[in-house]
């Protein structure tokens, strides 16, 4: 696991930018995968601007969603997919057949997340997945408990969490209780992982996420696991663990 500590706020989200850079250098082909949520704006913003400058390409590129509120389409301004195609995929020239969305309105979540987690596993897997980090240790919609061996799946979205993402809704009563999302194992099978997080509120979760026990307690401290992560945190993350 390598970790970078980025000072200024304006270059933030430069490095994992960067890195989505070279991956696609490397395979134009790649697939890719975005966490939503405050973290990966930036990061979004910068890969716009990099391809309005003809500096990256994304035609041939195929990107998987990462998670997404049951009960939500995509015109809803809270969902996820809401997002990626807004902040992100009609700004730049993935092909519309080649973005995958966790659909939050199908009435069949178990087969359809079968068939979900069999289009990443058998195309190939995903090259490149982006993450963020809630604060008590979530990855995708992956809650405390949820088992290392998952797939995607249909989630609960626990009390803290919701209770956070009500911030997100005019109407408390809208926020969703489930949710769909890659499992831990599916984010855990991506062949390179960044996990993005900044302000100082993060730094006790990252402290235990990296350095602590990897235990399903705290979902990303799977990522200790895994043989190719870049953290990627920002100046207030800069001393994790220490008083
Ligand atoms: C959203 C996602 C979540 C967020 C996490 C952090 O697609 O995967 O796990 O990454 O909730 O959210 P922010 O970035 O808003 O702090």
């Amino acid at each position: 696991m390598q970790i970078i500590i980025c000072h200024e706020p304006e270059n933030w989200a430069d490095d994992a930018a960067d890195e989505v850079s070279r991956q696609l250098a490397r395979n134009p082909a790649s697939r890719l995968s975005f966490a939503t949520g405050a973290t990966t704006l930036p990061l979004f913003d910068e890969l716009v601007r990099r391809h309005e400058e003809g500096r990256i390409g994304f035609s041939q590129a195929t990107c998987f969603q990462l998670d997404e509120y049951r009960g939500l389409g995509a015109e809803h301004p809270a969902s996820c997919a809401h997002t990626l195609i807004n902040r992100f995929y009609n700004r730049i020239n993935i092909r519309k057949e080649n973005c995958h969305f966790l659909d939050g309105l199908n009435a069949a979540p178990v087969e359809f997340c079968r068939e979900y987690e069999s289009l990443i596993q058998e195309g190939g897997g995903i090259d490149l997945q982006v993450l963020g980090i809630g604060l008590n240790g979530h990855i995708g919609f992956n809650q405390p408990g949820t088992p290392f061996d998952s797939p995607t799946h249909s989630a609960k979205v626990e009390d803290f969490t919701w209770q956070k993402n009500t911030r997100f809704f005019k109407n408390p009563e809208d926020n969703p209780r489930d949710a769909l999302t890659m499992g831990v194992a599916t984010i855990l099978s991506a062949k390179k992982i960044i996990l993005m997080a900044r302000g100082g509120e993060k730094k006790d979760i990252l402290c235990k996420a990296l350095f602590g026990p990897v235990t399903e307690d705290v979902p990303a401290s799977v990522l200790q696991k895994h043989p190719d992560v870049l953290v990627i945190l920002d100046h207030s993350l800069s001393k994790l663990c220490s008083s």
